[in-house]
């Protein structure tokens, strides 16, 4: 795992919740990210889980109290809220949003949320009526109006044994968003961002389909990208094995046609397009409603073109949308590329290898170019998918 966050302080704040032993996995991944995890753990919270999982897992000390015995120097209150880059309360309960709302300052973990300047992440987690409850609306309304952040909660099964809205949000989405909270710019700030994600299946009959190797993890890390910068992004996802962050708006879309019309009916509200998916060139002319049964001869299978998403996109779109398109190729890669761009009438186009060592199709890595109208082809080399996100938001901030 990269050390993406070799520099970085974060604050763990746990509270007492039966979500707390989740905690645990939390600090483990942002360790193994880099990152000096401190965690403080609230009295409830020690009632769930003790603080030797979190030394265990981080190598720092856990902080449980204000005094006796006063913390050490160096993870004493006001030394934390100075030092650390982030504070991630998961699971956040109903009475620390209560606490942080109303600036109380009982304990080391509230206390230390009043001294910090860093930016501050809730992960709720507590009962739907709790959540729902309009004392724990207001208050999580006002600490949103002073540039708090959240992640979640997410809905499902509650340890109280009832289905609905309040479970901690998934590691991973908490793990996204931290990853924003961390390195937040506001370039994008308030730009409409679509991106297109993933493979297509594209039906022969009830059970089968054509597919591709698309993973959707490029438009997953531009997606996170945007939503860095603060953009409101959108993605129009085929059926991905790695999931976008939870944070975007996600259209689910299995079919080339289907992908078309999510995207054309956003269009108009749209400032950037940005089309990572492995659209299916070609569907089954016929597709068959009942499973097509295995005789012993051979078949044939009629492709019919299905339509090119970007291009049109390109000649539809309103003044001042910026079109990006992606191309995987196997060979001649930026002159056939240049080719696309001027065809498509794009803004930039992206251009990766597919096939032999560098192939980008599925793969965590990119050999890529970028493309624009008038300029010479850029070459990145072999970049990591959320480099080359990065580096198109920068040259995307730099169109004309
Ligand atoms: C078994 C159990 C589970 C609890 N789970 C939650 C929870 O998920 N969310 C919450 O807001 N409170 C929950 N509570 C109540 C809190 O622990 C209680 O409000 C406590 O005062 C919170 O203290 P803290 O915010 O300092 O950790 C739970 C209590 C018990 C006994």
């Amino acid at each position: 795992m990269s050390l993406l966050y070799a520099d970085k302080t974060i604050l763990l704040g746990v509270c007492g919740s039966v979500a707390a032993y989740r905690a645990c996995d939390l600090a483990s991944q942002l360790a193994q990210r880099g990152a000096t995890v401190l965690t403080a753990l609230t009295k409830s919270a020690r009632q769930f889980i003790l603080p030797a999982s979190f030394e265990a897992v981080t190598g720092q000390p856990a902080i449980t109290e204000m005094f006796s015995p006063l913390p050490a120097p160096g993870v004493e209150h006001i030394a934390v809220a100075q030092r650390a880059d982030l504070f991630l309360i998961a699971p956040a309960t109903a009475n620390i949003l209560a606490k942080a709302a109303h600036g109380i300052a009982d304990d080391w973990l509230s206390t230390t949320l009043l001294a910090t300047r860093a930016p501050v992440l809730f992960g709720p987690a507590m009962n739907t009526a709790m959540y729902e409850h309009p004392a724990t609306q207001a208050n999580m309304a006002l600490l949103k109006e002073r540039g708090a952040l959240f992640v979640g909660p997410a809905s499902g099964n509650l340890a109280c044994g009832s289905d609905g809205v309040g479970r901690l949000a998934d590691r991973d989405d908490i793990l996204d968003a931290v990853a924003v909270a961390l390195h937040k710019d506001k370039d994008f700030a308030g730009r409409r961002v679509l991106i297109t994600s993933g493979p297509n299946h594209e039906p022969i009959d009830p059970v089968r389909f054509i597919g591709n190797r698309s993973s959707g993890k490029m438009g997953r890390a531009l997606a996170l990208e945007a939503l860095r910068r603060c953009a409101q992004v959108c993605v129009v996802s085929g059926p991905v094995e790695v999931k976008p962050p939870a944070a975007a708006e996600i259209v689910p879309a299995a079919t080339a046609a289907q992908m078309r019309e999510a995207v054309m009916a956003r269009l108009d509200q749209c400032d950037v397009v940005i089309a990572a998916a492995a659209v299916a060139d070609f569907r089954a002319e016929q597709v068959s409603e009942r499973k097509i049964k295995r005789d012993g001869n051979k078949r044939t299978l009629t492709l019919a073109p299905n339509p090119d998403i970007v291009a049109e996109a390109a000649a539809r779109k309103r003044p001042g949308c910026k079109v990006v398109g992606f191309a995987a190729e196997s060979h001649d890669i930026a002159s056939n590329a240049a080719g696309k761009l001027k065809e498509k009438g794009l803004d930039m186009i992206v251009a990766n290898t597919v096939g032999g060592d560098a192939n980008a199709i599925g793969a965590d890595t990119s050999a890529a170019w970028m493309l624009m109208p008038g300029k010479e082809p850029t070459s990145l080399g072999c970049i990591d998918k959320t480099s080359l996100a990065k580096r198109i938001f920068d040259c995307i901030r730099e169109l004309p």
